[in-house]
């Protein structure tokens, strides 16, 4: 079995994954009424994977003899003034998450608890692609600069996203 201090922090950022979800799932509707297809698309795949981030920490915790403990999630923001403020905003919340993924693989070190060590690398990878695709996308739109045809065309391209699976979650 875990330490207790590390399941009690693990817990805790299964609410933030799940915030994350809801989030995504936020943004995914702002851009439904947009109109933009394909970037409603990207974020509700994006909320799917949020979703197996929770499911993968939730499994580690009963898989450790820990409890699991459900928080209240936060209301998400649901209004931005453009594609490129709904993706910058992304991007700072994927920092703050890999802050509190760096936060946890402290305590793993500080506590010579190896299994949470193990466990959260998959996690540290995962920050690193995670903020690298919003900032690709950032890029991509600071190029735009919020012209009409710009904007359809990279919405046609964010549509091609695949639905995230248990074995992209699973492996590095
Ligand atoms: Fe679960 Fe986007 O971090």
């Amino acid at each position: 079995m875990a330490n207790t201090e590390m399941l009690t922090a693990l817990n805790e950022q299964i609410k933030h994954e799940y915030f994350s979800s809801y989030l995504y799932l936020s943004m995914s509707a702002y851009f439904a009424d947009m109109g933009l297809s394909g970037f409603a698309h990207w974020m509700r795949m994006q909320a799917e994977e949020e979703m197996l981030h929770v499911n993968k920490m939730y499994d580690y915790v009963i898989a450790r003899g820990g409890k699991i403990k459900l928080y209240a999630i936060d209301e998400p923001q649901a209004e931005w003034n453009s594609p490129l403020d709904v993706f910058n905003f992304g991007l700072d919340h994927e920092r703050y998450v890999t802050g509190r993924i760096n936060s946890l693989m402290d305590l793993a070190l500080k506590t010579k608890d190896h299994a949470a060590h193990s466990f959260l690398q998959w996690f540290v990878n995962e920050q690193v692609e995670e903020e690298e695709s919003f900032t690709d996308i950032i890029n991509t739109l600071k190029l735009v600069q919020g012209d009409g045809r710009g904007l359809l065309l990279v919405d046609r391209e964010l549509i091609a996203r695949a639905a995230p699976s248990i074995a992209s979650a699973t492996t590095a």
